[in-house]
């Protein structure tokens, strides 16, 4: 049956959907475009703190204005219910580009820019995106990433950050009651994204013998540091290998602490290999 929010987008097929939320494509009957709609689920509707939640989400999202993070058009509400109007990304999850096979190095460098360049337009206005992983960044068909789906995040001067997160991409102080939240949360989550890419991993599953998810936890919070990915065999560079390794650093002091310190490194190294310069 056809379903119209909120007198005007029309919704035409489901996109995804998570614990509280659903996305959908849909059409702009004003504006006779498509968009993309997140709203809470039928059965979560009416309650005050998904609603809360997603109105925050929206907030967050329409703080940062970047070519690599998804833009937000508008928010409608009614009685019970919340949406928040969105760019449609014409594209895929970047989870499907590796996950029959790893990543090239050459290939990834480009996506790994592009992330980069997002995170930082995220953490510059403050905010801790807090759930970065490959079903959160979109890939349109010309290859430009998108950032999406602010549900978890937060700003970093807050201190009563709540716990959560996507397991394997969750650094072990994000695993820790009451530790102090930075940027650097988001830099590992992007350092086990590089290895899960460039490894093929599906998510922790038979990592360092985790079976189950308390086995990664006890893991990620051992002092144990991750095996490099030229240790583990993997076709890459000793600088790039280098350079997943501080973003995977365990303890956040030995850890990159800002993404303009990863783009550094990562600039000096493109440079020295002669990988074209970024667009503007
Ligand atoms: N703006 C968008 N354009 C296209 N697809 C999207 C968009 N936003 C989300 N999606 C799709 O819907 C899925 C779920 O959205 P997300 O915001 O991540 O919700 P959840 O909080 O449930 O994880 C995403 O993984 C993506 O595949
Ligand atoms: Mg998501």
């Amino acid at each position: 049956m056809e379903e119209i929010v909120h007198g005007r987008y029309k919704l035409l097929r489901k996109l995804g959907s998570g614990g509280t939320g659903e996305v959908y494509k849909a059409l702009d009957l004003r504006l006779k475009r498509n968009v993309a709609i997140k709203r809470i689920l039928p059965e979560k509707r009416g309650k005050k703190r998904v609603l809360g939640r997603l109105q925050k989400e929206a907030e967050y999202l329409a703080m940062v204005e970047h070519t690599n993070v998804v833009l937000v058009h508008d928010i409608v509400d009614s009685r019970d219910t919340f949406s928040i109007i969105m760019e449609l990304v014409n594209g895929v999850p970047f989870i499907r580009a590796f996950r029959r096979r790893p990543m090239p190095e050459a290939q990834y460098l480009g996506y790994l820019r592009q992330i980069l360049a997002a995170l930082k337009a995220v953490h510059g206005v403050g905010l801790i995106h807090r759930d970065v992983n490959p079903k959160n960044i979109l890939v349109t068909r010309e290859g430009v990433v998108k950032l999406t789906d602010f549900g978890l995040s937060g700003l970093v001067k807050d201190t009563d950050h709540r716990m959560g997160g996507t397991l394997a991409y969750m650094p072990p102080e994000a695993m820790r009651k009451n530790s102090r939240l930075g940027f650097g949360l988001d830099i590992y989550s992007l350092g086990f994204l590089s290895y899960q890419a460039i490894l093929s991993l599906h998510g922790f599953k038979k990592l360092y013998g985790a079976k189950r998810p308390r086995d990664w936890i006890r893991w990620v919070l051992s002092s144990e540091p991750f095996k490099t990915l030229k240790e583990l065999g993997a076709p890459v560079s000793d600088d790039f290998s280098e350079l997943v390794a501080r973003m995977l650093a365990k303890d956040p002091k030995v850890r990159y602490q800002k993404v303009a310190q990863v783009q550094k490194d990562l600039d000096g190294y493109l440079e020295s290999i002669g990988y074209p310069a970024a667009g503007l």
